[in-house]
Parts: structure tokens; sequence; C-alpha cells
């Protein structure tokens, strides 16, 4: 698919079809009435009948008349003016892509790029509209048959309409920067959306190592002698009652000065989660292929920083492991020696997330890195809390937090403050040993984090839980059923603000 970016009159344009934004009510100016000309009066009498308002959601297609360039019209409602957004452009511009496509047209022409011309830039603007139009043609079709009739089609032609006075180099240069934002949501995406029986740990292991060499990233994988070796013994303990050789992958990234301490970026990979010995009820247990959604985020942002050169260093660390039931798994009650020498108790073995990380957050010290951020989808409270529209967000510094908090609200990937006072730290006391890995049912994701906090001393951290953003259930525009790679948007926009600062 080919994205361009264009200048000129919306209506002399010579295209399939000419997409305009409406806002609710402002159905009376110069372009409308001579559109509506143009169709012979079918626009007023589709808003006479009532038919098409402006408002949100609301779409209307003409097809043209003698004097009309355009070979239809779209034009699609936005709602009230005053309360439109970078993120319902992002939004508005997933529901006409989907439409288009179920209607098999793969080519058209968008002014949305125009809108919220007061407010934001033409940058944000066009990354906004490209990210729309490239999520929405997202599919995971691996297993399905090519050209099923009655499916929507791929795009194939999508052109970028900019006003006469803007530059086409910031925008040509804003659609290469989504092109591999989306690319590496894609990839995250496709990593989650990969079924058990496929995606091992090795197989992800490869997977990561394989796009690294593709984008001149260092890639090193630790393999189950080594990390015996080096004393990964929470890592290994969740291994053990898997038949699949766990990894610690590891990514190095370097587009700023070799002296200068890198953001290290930690992702949870737990490739299938069963509970292990704590075994999780039948109900959902498939949805546990998308363990490792911290890891494919972690993945999809440094692909996409890498395509987009950043000037930056960054540090990926993702331990990749099966959490399985069988005869040499870990017991509740066993207790582990985590690479940082700290005991843990093993309640729950369905807590391995937190077991994993905890080596990996000792691991990534050795890189004395300026900031860490661990992405995992850590606890079913996380879901109970904020359900699916916002991450949580806890760490050991306030500067880090904002700064994600800020990421997240621009990119429209949302994060929530929880609180991650001491007094939390009681609950994951253990009798026979520096920690356990439960602290009860209440704060379910604070004591996870304060768990993590344990190994993470030793430099600014911040947690992301996204337990509740990592798989869609329904599916929506812009969004299938299935893995959404949540958290590569916001942090490839935290990456960019620490590069202006
Ligand atoms: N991977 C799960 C958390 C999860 C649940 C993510 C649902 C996405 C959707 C995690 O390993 C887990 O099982 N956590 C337990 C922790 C508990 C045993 C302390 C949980 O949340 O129930
Ligand atoms: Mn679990
Ligand atoms: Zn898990």
């Amino acid at each position: 698919m080919k994205i361009t970016v264009k200048k000129g009159d919306a209506l002399k344009q010579k295209t399939p079809c000419l997409v305009l934004g409406v806002f609710a009510g402002k159905l009376k100016n110069e372009q409308l009435s001579q559109i509506d000309q143009q169709v012979g009066g079918a626009l007023d009498r589709a808003t006479r009948s009532k038919e098409f308002s402006g408002g949100k959601g609301e779409v209307l297609l003409l097809h043209s008349g003698p004097q009309t360039v355009a070979e239809r019209i779209l034009l699609v409602g936005l709602g009230n003016e005053s309360a439109f957004s970078l993120r319902a452009l992002r939004q508005g511009t997933s529901n006409v892509v989907k439409l288009l496509a179920e209607k098999q047209l793969g080519s058209f022409l968008l002014t949305l790029p125009q809108l919220l011309n007061k407010k934001t830039d033409l940058a944000e603007r066009i990354q906004a509209v490209t990210e729309g139009v490239l999520l929405a043609d997202y599919r995971y079709n691996r297993y399905l048959p090519k050209d099923k009739p009655g499916q929507p089609i791929a795009l194939e032609k999508i052109e970028l309409l900019i006003a006469a006075k803007e530059s086409t180099s910031i925008a040509k240069a804003s659609v290469d920067a989504a092109e591999a934002i989306a690319a590496g949501v894609c990839f995250a995406r496709d990593l989650v959306n990969a079924p058990g029986n496929l995606k091992s740990p090795e197989y992800l292991a490869m997977q990561a190592v394989a796009m690294a060499e593709q984008q001149g990233i260092k890639a090193r994988l630790l393999d189950r002698r080594e990390l015996e070796r080096q004393g990964f013994g929470a890592t290994l303990g969740v291994a053990q009652g898997s038949e699949r050789e766990p990894y610690l992958i590891v990514l190095e990234y370097q587009g700023g000065a070799a002296d200068v301490r890198p953001i290290a970026l930690v992702g949870k990979g737990v490739t299938f989660d069963s509970g292990g010995i704590s075994l999780k009820p039948a109900e959902k247990m498939d949805e546990m292929k998308m363990d490792m959604g911290g890891a494919a985020t972690v993945l999809g942002t440094m692909q996409a920083a890498a395509q987009m050169k950043l000037p930056i260093n960054l540090v990926a660390v993702v331990p990749a492991v099966e959490n399985m039931p069988s005869g040499t798994a870990i017991r509740p009650g066993d207790i582990l020696t985590s690479l940082s020498g700290k005991t843990i108790e093993v309640l729950n073995t369905d807590a391995e997330g937190r077991l994993i990380l905890a080596d990996a957050l000792t691991y990534v010290g050795r890189y004395e890195p300026r900031v860490v951020i661990d992405l995992a989808t850590l606890t079913g409270a996380c879901i109970i809390a904020l359900g699916n529209q916002a991450a949580a967000v806890l760490g050991n510094h306030d500067g880090l937090i904002r700064q994600l908090l800020k990421a997240g609200e621009r990119s429209g990937e949302r994060f929530w403050q929880l609180p991650l006072w001491e007094e939390y730290a009681e609950q994951i006391k253990s009798d026979f040993a520096d920690v356990k890995n439960t602290g009860g049912r209440a704060a379910g994701t604070i004591t996870a984090a304060a768990f993590l906090q344990k190994f993470a001393d030793k430099y600014h951290w911040a947690h992301l839980d996204i337990a509740g953003m990592a798989w869609e259930e329904q599916g929506k525009a812009g969004q299938p059923k299935g893995g959404t790679g949540f958290g590569v948007r916001a942090l490839i926009e935290y990456l960019r603000g620490e590069i202006k600062s």
C-alpha cells in the first residue's frame, strides 16, 4: 500500500472516492453547496430527511454527477466541532477505512488531515490519520484462506490532501514516521496473535533476532545453560514445567553517541500462561497466548525506533518462557533464588510474570540505564481496576511517570497511575524467604508492582501493567479482535519527548 501527500482543491481531485469530514450541524458552506450542486441536490435531500447531519459515526456516500471529478464522495460525520480531538481524528479515519475496505474500495483520497489545524500541528494530524489508516488495514490471516469472497479489500493507494500553505516535506516526514510506528504495532500484533503451538519461547527469540538483523540492531540470546550459569533462578523456575527451552532476549539499538546511557525496555514474554500447577480455569485460557504482550510491545517499539533512526540508545530485555504444569513444574511453596540473590517464595505458580521480570530487572541494571520501563500483562486485578481503557502505571520516580502519562495522552494510548506507597510491601513479606510472589486479593496490581520494585532499586523505573490492553476481545475499527500492540505508540511518543528534552 502506498500513502502519498497531495495539495490542491478537493473537488478537482481525480480519485475513486473523495472523503470529506463534516461537523455536526455544519452543513452550510461553500464546498458542500458545490458538492450538492454536482450531485443534483442529493446532499440536500439527505440532510432534510435527517439521513445525514454530521453526527459522529454518520456517513453518506454520494455517487458523482456529470461534473464531479471524483467517482464518489464520502461525507463523514464527526460530531461536535468543539469536542473534536486527535483521538477522534484517529478513530474517524479508522472508521472510514473500514467502511471503504468493506465496500471493496482500496484507493481513496482523505482530506481529514486538514481538520484540527488551529489546535494541532500538521505533523501530528498527518501522523494520526496515517496511523488510523494503517492500523485499520491490519489483519491476522496467516491461517485463513487467501481472497475469501466478501472479505474487506486490502488498501492500495491512499492520498492525503493538505492545505495549500502547509509544508509537503513536513507532511511526508510525518507519513514516514507513522509508517514506521504502525509497522511496529503490526509486528507486535502478529506476535501476540500467533498461536501457542507456533509461538514457543524459541520462536519469539527467533522473531526478535530476525527483526534485529533487518533493522541493524544488535541481538543476543541467553539460553538455558547460560541462564543457569549466571543464576537466573526465578526465570528457570517458571520455565522448568515446560518442555520448551527458555531464552533471555537482549537487543541493543545505538542511535546516539556511544557514551550516552541507554533507556531500557523490559517486556514480559510468557508465550503461554496455563497458570502452571496453580492451573487457570478453562474458560478463556486460550487468551493466555497473549501473555507475551509486553514482550511484543517492546520488540515493536525497538523496530519502530530503529526504522525511524531515533537518535537515542535503547536496550531491550525480554525473558521468554512458557508456564506449564507438569511433573517437573515448580510447586506452590517452592523457594527460588533470583539473579539478584534475593529468595522468592512461590505461593502461586500463576504469579509467574513477576518472577521472570525480577531476573530481567536485575540483569538490565548492568547497562546502567537512564531509566527502565517494563511492560507486562501482569495482573487480572488491573482489568478489574481499569478495564480496557487504560494501562496502569506505577514506579519509583515521579518525573518518569509524568512523562509517560503525557506521552500516553498525546498518543491516545492511555495510562493511569496507581500508588506504590511502601505500606503495600507488607503484603508480600514472606515467613520463609525475602519476598513472596503473591500479596492476596487486595490491590493485586499494586502488590505485583511492589514485588517488582524490590528488583528495580538501582535506577529510575516505571512499570506498565497492560493486562487489559494487550488483547481486544470484540474487535472494532482500527483494531480487529486479537493482539493490539498497545504501548508502541505511547513509548515512541515518550522516546521522542526524551530526544527533545
Ligand atoms: N498473565 C496473568 C495476568 C492476566 C490475566 C493477564 C488476564 C491478562 C488477562 C498473570 O500471570 C496472572 O495469572 N496473574 C495472577 C496473579 C495472582 C495469582 C496473584 C492474577 O492476576 O490472577
Ligand atoms: Mn499467570
Ligand atoms: Zn501471566
